[in-house]
């Protein structure tokens, strides 16, 4: 099965002074999707946005939306999310008591679902899930801030969510998130990513365009 490689510019690596400007700019420069990264200062040491500003930026882009909860009791912020223009929510294994409720719940609400796991989670964690899912999302670094290294460690899991999914005949979309630049996109790709957020490699520079190409480029050649 063929699964281009899309690239998933993170807006916590934006100017959230001028946000509306950024998403137009990444969207021009050839994003394939916005990530868009909620923190709730207990699930993870950091607090970004809430369902308000989703709302506000639902108009400015005709991209998905890929809202990642890192916060404590998701359930409860579904349907706020799902309202504000969400196209896509992205729950932690290890913040559901139950997965499979909290996966269904966000289909009743007509988005895609995804699950993902923090690097010190076993990939065996999110297994009894994934024919309930739209998307896994591998965390490549430790979830709450932009700017840190990437851990190379998560290739393990993300090649067996590849071959899981070969082997299952799924279709989920395998993500990575945290520390992903031209220099590993390439590396990732090669395990089995096909979609890339990437914050600070996107939003650091002054050329979207040409960062984004860069990235996708790299990966590409993973491919082959
Ligand atoms: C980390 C977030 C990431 C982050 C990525 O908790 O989930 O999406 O914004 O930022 P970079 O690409 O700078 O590591
Ligand atoms: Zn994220």
């Amino acid at each position: 099965m063929h699964h281009p490689i899309r690239i998933a510019p993170s807006i916590l690596a934006a100017d959230f002074g001028r946000l509306e400007h950024e998403i137009r700019s990444v969207e021009a420069a050839g994003a394939d999707l916005i990530h868009v990264d909620v923190m709730d200062g207990h699930f993870v040491p950091n607090i970004t946005l809430g369902p308000v500003v989703v709302e506000g930026i639902r108009p400015t882009t005709r991209l998905e939306l890929d809202v990642h909860l890192m916060i404590e009791n998701p359930w409860d912020y579904l349907e706020p999310f799902a309202k504000a223009g969400a196209d896509s929510i992205t729950v932690h294994v290890e913040a559901c008591p139950d997965p499979a409720d909290t996966l269904d719940k966000i289909h009743a609400l007509g988005k895609r679902a995804g699950i993902v796991m923090s690097p010190p989670t076993p990939v065996e964690s999110v297994e009894p899930f994934l024919d309930l899912v739209e998307r896994v999302l591998v965390m490549s670094v430790n979830p709450g801030f932009g700017g840190q290294s990437f851990l190379p460690e998560v290739l393990d899991k993300t090649r067996a969510l590849a071959r899981w999914r070969e082997e299952r005949g799924l279709s989920y979309d395998i993500e990575i998130d945290g520390g992903i630049k031209e220099t590993n996109s390439r590396e990732v790709a090669a395990a089995g990513a096909e979609t890339l957020v990437a914050g600070s490699a996107v939003f650091g520079g002054k050329d979207y365009a040409a960062r984004i190409d860069a990235i996708r480029s790299a990966a590409e050649q993973g491919r082959t």
